[in-house]
């Protein structure tokens, strides 16, 4: 059951993903998995943050949190000023689709779907959003990732860096104001990453807040930020660049 945010627990203005004494427990029949241990995180819209650490220290869970994919056991989290504990499974999920895009390791495209079904997909579930106005939205996003020639084919048919570019433009088609990638070049060659990390890059730029999930010390650099978590707890937070 997600706990109630403390009392003096207030969003603050111009901080897109606040996170306040957070913790996550995974209750299993014998077992319990402390995964997150009172998590206080405060990201500013137009950051860039990348999230390190240890195999098991708790990245995709802190992540599933601010995605409003899971919910905190307790402590507070908002999400663009709403309160996520008082949100209703519909309201999680509306504001889950305007507010964020998700871009996973394993690409998590539908292999019977085509290119341009997969970007579409999650502007479907938009109220009060016409077909034409989502067939803008689809090509102009796979026109940033460089994939307007490939609308017809299925994922099956393109290669592992061009999946994961199909995935980046579904995550922007909406264009959310979050970005939340774990770990995005996992799966690919360092030309492919690299197209990636510098799409991250100019998506950033142009003033989409990113989370990122990475293994890798030298994508994480690339990031204005570095949070490492360790045993669900945040241990470094530093500045790597000015985001001002
Ligand atoms: N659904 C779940 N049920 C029970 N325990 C879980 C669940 N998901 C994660 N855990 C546990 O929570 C802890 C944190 O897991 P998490 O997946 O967040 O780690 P991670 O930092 O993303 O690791 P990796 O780098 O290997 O992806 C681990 O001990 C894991 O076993
Ligand atoms: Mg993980």
């Amino acid at each position: 059951m997600e706990g109630a945010a403390s009392a003096d627990a207030k969003p603050e203005p111009g901080k897109i993903i606040e996170l306040g004494s957070l913790s996550k427990v995974y209750s299993g029949e014998n077992l319990e998995t402390h995964a997150l241990h009172k998590i206080n995180l405060k990201i500013k819209e137009g950051e860039y943050v990348s999230i390190a650490g240890q195999s098991g220290c708790g990245k995709s869970t802190l992540l599933s949190i601010i995605g409003l994919l899971d919910v905190c056991s307790s402590g507070s989290y908002y999400l663009a000023g709403h309160n996520a504990s008082s949100l209703n499974k519909s309201e999680r999920a509306r504001l889950r689709n305007e507010e964020i895009g998700f871009v996973f390791q394993s690409f998590n495209l539908i292999s019977d779907l085509t290119v341009y079904e997969n970007v579409e997909l999650p502007l479907t579930y938009r109220n009060n959003l016409k077909k034409s106005e989502a067939d803008c939205m689809v090509r102009a996003s796979l026109e940033v990732v460089g994939l307007s020639n490939r609308l017809d084919h299925f994922p099956s048919q393109l290669s592992g860096g061009q999946q994961q570019r199909v995935a980046v433009a579904r995550a922007i088609a909406g264009s959310p104001s979050i970005i939340l990638a774990d770990e995005p070049c996992g799966n690919l060659d360092s030309k492919n990453a690299e197209s990636i990390m510098t799409l991250m890059e100019s998506l950033n730029e142009n003033g989409t807040t990113i989370c990122m999930v990475t293994h890798d010390p030298e994508s994480a650099k690339r990031a204005k930020r570095y949070v490492e978590l360790f045993d669900g707890q945040i241990v470094t937070d530093d500045v790597l660049r000015d985001t001002t």
